[in-house]
């Protein structure tokens, strides 16, 4: 309780309305840009959404930036389902987006409606997966049942293999995977499919820029310039948290040498024996 009031004291707003799935497709209307950051914990959760975020995505980024992997094919779906409860715990105002980890849903339809299911069950309002065309049928299936959907094409990092690592994606024409022309089929399917809104990560901002033109559902851009309904960008990136720097992020704070420094003030404290003083001490 003390610890989530002084969270409360930083004096941004918490009466805002809730962010919901029709609101997305009114500010796209509207022309009022969307913005979207992962969490994956309660605490973080809080501070995004009093810093008035429209949407919150679990993403199974978490794999690299919380679990230490490399990519995120690790991450299984009782993890996701773990965070995005943790996420939901916080109670915020933004849309929480559940991310379906690989494997989740690519073994069949109905595996994609189940797995979906248990993330709104943890409290996510909608879930996201990667895939375009091929997906299509699963986004539908997933709709169907009223969960609604975010799809996620460009730079989809579940294919990390197929495309040989972290690439961007539509450089070449093509309706081969990754080719500019499928990506834009792509884009067509999974609004067809019935999503209610387009994660597109990793391609040429002009190909971003004309899917945004040419479909109806908000796209929300990340490495894939300013010319997307919104943009996402992970955590810890934005924190300054992590140690790598990527060309499609932006870091608005350096918590990672605020973080080491204060750690290193503590330990030498400890070292000294000037923490706790007297202060800090129950008689
Ligand atoms: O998992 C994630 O954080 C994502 C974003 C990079 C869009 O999918």
């Amino acid at each position: 309780m003390v610890r989530t009031a002084s969270l409360l004291c930083v004096g941004m707003s918490t009466d805002r309305p809730q962010v919901t799935v029709p609101a997305l497709a009114e500010m796209k209307r509207a022309g009022a840009r969307i913005s979207m950051i992962t969490a994956y914990d309660a605490t973080f959760a809080r501070l995004v959404d009093l810093a008035g975020i429209d949407m919150i995505l679990v993403g199974d980024s978490l794999g690299m930036v919380v679990q230490g992997e490399s990519n995120t094919i690790p991450v299984d779906l009782d993890e996701m389902a773990y965070h995005v409860r943790m996420v939901a715990r916080a109670q915020p105002k933004a849309l929480i987006v559940g991310d379906l980890p690989f494997g989740s849903y690519q073994v069949s339809v109905q595996q994609g409606v189940e797995s979906a299911i248990r993330l709104m069950k943890e409290g996510a309002g909608a879930v996201k997966l990667e895939g375009g065309l091929h997906m299509a049928e699963t986004i539908e299936a997933i709709t169907s049942v009223d969960i609604p959907v975010v799809g996620h094409i460009g730079l989809t990092p579940q294919s990390y293999h197929r495309m040989g690592g972290h690439k961007v994606q539509g450089r070449n024409d093509g309706m081969e995977a990754g080719g500019r022309d499928r990506l834009l089929e792509d884009a067509f399917a999974v609004e067809q499919a019935g999503a209610s809104a387009v994660v597109i990560e990793g391609v040429p901002r002009e190909l971003a820029g004309e899917m945004t033109a040419k479909v109806s559902i908000p796209t929300i851009g990340i490495g894939a310039g300013p010319d997307c309904d919104g943009q996402v960008l992970v955590l810890h990136d934005v924190l300054g948290l992590s140690d790598v720097r990527l060309k499609f992020t932006k870091q608005y704070a350096d918590l990672r040498t605020r973080a080491i420094a204060a750690t290193a003030g503590y330990v030498s404290e400890v070292r000294s024996g000037s923490w706790p003083d007297d202060d800090h001490s129950f008689h």
